[in-house]
C-alpha cells in the first residue's frame, strides 16, 4: 500500500473507533467520539508544522518561545460529515481558516454530486486539511481534492476515520501527492459500496436522519 498513507494506531484512537462503531451508540454520543478523534488525528496530521521562535517573559525569565510559523492553515470540511471532524479540529487550531464542501454520493452512481463550495482567500499560501470520516469508493474525497487543487492549493492532507483498500487505492492514483491519515483500514467495500466492518452511514449516524 501507498507510503502516503499513515495509520493512527494509538490505543486511544482504536478504543474510541470501536465505540464510533458500535450500532447501539446514540448520535450524541457519536459526535462526541468523531470529536475526540479529531483531536488525536489532528495531533498526528499536524506534528510536521513548521515552528518558529517569539521572545516572551516567563515569571522567572525571558526566553526565547516556540510558536507556529507561517500563514494560517485551512480545514476543509467535506459535508456532511465532514464536520464531525471540522469541530475538534478548531477546538485546537482555533486561528484557522476554513473552507467547506458539499458534495453528496449518488446512491445509484456512487459519483460525488457537487452542491456547495466556499473557500477561504489565499488558499495557495495555506496548508489544506481536507476532512470526512469515510473513504469509500474515495470519489467524495477525490473530486473535493481536485476542487482545492483547482483553487491553487498545493499543500494538502487528506484525514478520514475509516478507509477501505478499493478507496485508497484509487486516491492514491488520482492524488499521488496527498498524504492520507486515517485510523483504520477495513476489510473492503460491499455490494452498496458501504465499508465492511464500518460504521454505516457516517452523516446519518451524526445526525440521527434514515
Ligand atoms: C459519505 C462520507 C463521504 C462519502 C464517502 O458522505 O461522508 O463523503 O460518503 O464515500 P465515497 O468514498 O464512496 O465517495 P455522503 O455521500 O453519505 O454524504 P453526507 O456526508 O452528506 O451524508
Ligand atoms: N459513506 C459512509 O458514510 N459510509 C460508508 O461506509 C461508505 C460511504
Amino acid at each position: 500500500m501507498t507510503d502516503m498513507l499513515t495509520v493512527v494506531d494509538h490505543p486511544l484512537v482504536q478504543h474510541k473507533l470501536s465505540l464510533l462503531r458500535e450500532k447501539t451508540t446514540s448520535s450524541a454520543v457519536f459526535r462526541q467520539l468523531l470529536r475526540e478523534l479529531s483531536h488525536l488525528l489532528a495531533y498526528e496530521v499536524l506534528r510536521d508544522l513548521p515552528l518558529t521562535t517569539k521572545p516572551i517573559e516567563t515569571p522567572v525569565a525571558p526566553m526565547n518561545a516556540p510558536v507556529l510559523e507561517g500563514k494560517k492553515l485551512c480545514f476543509v470540511s467535506i459535508l456532511r460529515a465532514g464536520n464531525g471532524l471540522l469541530d475538534g479540529m478548531l477546538e485546537l487550531v482555533p486561528l484557522a481558516r476554513v473552507g467547506h464542501i458539499g458534495l453528496y454520493r449518488d446512491p445509484e452512481t456512487l459519483t460525488a454530486v457537487e452542491y456547495y463550495l466556499k473557500l477561504p482567500d489565499n488558499i495557495s499560501e495555506r496548508l489544506v486539511i481536507a476532512v470526512d470520516p469515510m473513504l469509500a469508493t474515495a470519489n467524495s474525497a477525490i473530486a473535493a481534492i481536485t476542487q482545492l487543487k483547482a483553487a491553487g492549493a498545493t499543500r494538502i492532507k487528506f484525514v478520514c476515520v475509516l478507509a477501505a483498500p478499493e478507496g485508497i487505492e484509487r486516491f492514491s492514483q488520482a492524488h499521488p501527492d496527498v498524504p492520507i491519515f486515517t485510523a483504520s483500514v477495513d476489510e473492503k467495500l460491499n455490494e452498496h459500496s458501504y465499508i465492511v466492518p464500518g460504521l454505516g452511514d457516517a452523516g446519518d449516524r451524526m445526525y440521527g436522519t434514515k
